[in-house]
């Protein structure tokens, strides 16, 4: 299953955003952010409680702008692997989901779906 996330000039170089869908036990919570051009998804939960990494609405980078980071307690997570290099969780990573570009949307390859119907 294919999600358009947002036009993909919507999230610049350096960036970071949220997405949700669903709710209750069925929410699902996405972070994309873009590095030297690339794109990089992951879930939306920390390794060390599971919450989410946004304190508040798309804040997910640390003040450099360099790691994403856990507003709980903040662990810093490298942007291109998710691996977590500072905090409580420090040697654990994020979970990486697949996103592409297709007709300049930005959209999320959702693996637990494809998963879920084999
Ligand atoms: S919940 Fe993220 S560092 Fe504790």
């Amino acid at each position: 299953m294919r999600r358009p996330l947002c036009r993909a000039e919507d999230l610049p170089e350096g960036g970071a955003r949220g997405f949700r869908f669903g709710s209750g036990p069925d929410l699902e919570a996405v972070v994309v952010a873009r590095k030297a051009g690339a794109l990089f998804a992951y879930d939306n939960a920390c390794p060390h409680l599971g919450t989410p990494l946004d304190f508040l609405p798309d804040r997910f980078l640390d003040r450099g702008g360099t790691h994403l980071l856990c507003g709980t307690h903040g662990a810093r997570f490298r942007i291109e692997d998710g691996y977590c290099v500072d905090g409580p969780c420090v040697g654990k990573s994020l979970r990486r989901l697949a996103v592409t570009v297709e007709a300049g949307e930005i959209v999320l390859v959702d693996q637990r779906v494809r998963l879920r119907s084999i």
